[in-house]
């Protein structure tokens, strides 16, 4: 697979020290315009792209995944939303019915568009692209605290439980894995997450999320926190001290 051909976003020192339970987001944690391709206002393009976000505020919620496409070719849109594993469904459109009318206001007149939330992803397009990986864009983001666990120690446990979440995400009918592992003297917790769109095989996951593990370093080795952040899936790692 190839790496990717645009970093999107380098979100660095975040204010809010990146956790799984950030509460209230109303600014996207990344975004990309991805289809070189126009529409109009008031163009067939355009009504069909507003019915598709408002199909996916039906069909994701109740499962935490679904899929759309709406009207016909040349005018086709198809989308997917996409909710964190562990979310409820009224979480999941809370974050939905913020998540598509934000990619529409930032990526105006393009046909399409992917933005992600710490809940929720949306993506369209002009064309189909379910059940395929797509690496071409990804967002690192990281916390700027370094880990205080030996760094060898922390990327070996972190990989390891990173490998261990890609294995089980992708067996698992939901395509998500979370969980955690102690490093150090035990005082510490390294704390993870896979996710895969549910339209990729088992295998495909895999590797999509064997490519954003092998891209860790590239932004957050050795950080308290690291997420990158992809069109098909995601990884997290959080480290926290234990208190003793
Ligand atoms: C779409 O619009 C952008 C910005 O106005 C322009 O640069 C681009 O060439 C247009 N794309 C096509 C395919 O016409
Ligand atoms: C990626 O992570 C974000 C934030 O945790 C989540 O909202 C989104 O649904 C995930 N996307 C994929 C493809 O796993
Ligand atoms: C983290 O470690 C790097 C490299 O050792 C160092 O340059 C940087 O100042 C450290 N950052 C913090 C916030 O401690
Ligand atoms: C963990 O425990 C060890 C040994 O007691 C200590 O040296 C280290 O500072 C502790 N780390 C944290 C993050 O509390």
């Amino acid at each position: 697979m190839s790496s990717p051909k645009a970093i999107a976003y380098f979100l660095s020192l975040l204010s809010i020290i990146f956790s799984l339970q950030k509460a209230h987001a109303a600014d996207p944690l990344g975004y990309s315009c991805l289809s070189p391709n126009n529409f109009t206002s008031g163009s067939p393009y355009e009504l069909n792209l507003i019915k598709l976000i408002g199909r996916l505020y039906l069909k994701t919620p109740p499962i935490g995944y679904g899929e759309a496409s709406v009207g016909r070719h040349p005018d086709q849109t198809y989308g997917l939303g996409l909710c964190r594993g562990d979310i409820s469904s009224w979480a999941c459109l809370d974050c939905l019915t913020k998540a598509g009318p934000e990619a529409l206001k930032l990526c105006p007149g393009t046909k399409g568009a992917v933005i992600w939330y710490d809940e929720c992803m949306v993506k369209y397009m002009d064309q189909d692209f379910f059940g395929q990986i797509d690496t071409s864009v990804a967002v690192y983001l990281w916390n700027g605290n370094n880990v205080s666990a030996p760094l060898g120690l922390f990327n070996q446990k972190s990989y390891e439980l990173l490998g261990q979440l890609a294995d089980e995400a992708s067996m698992g009918p939901k395509r998500y894995a979370s969980g955690h592992t102690e490093v150090g003297y035990g005082n510490d917790t390294i704390y993870g997450l896979a996710q895969c769109t549910r339209d990729l095989s088992s295998s495909d996951c895999k590797k999509c999320l064997s490519n954003e593990i092998n891209q860790l370093p590239n932004c957050c080795e050795g950080k308290q926190g690291g997420r990158v952040l992809g069109e098909s899936c995601n990884v997290s790692l959080y480290q926290s001290m234990n208190p003793i």
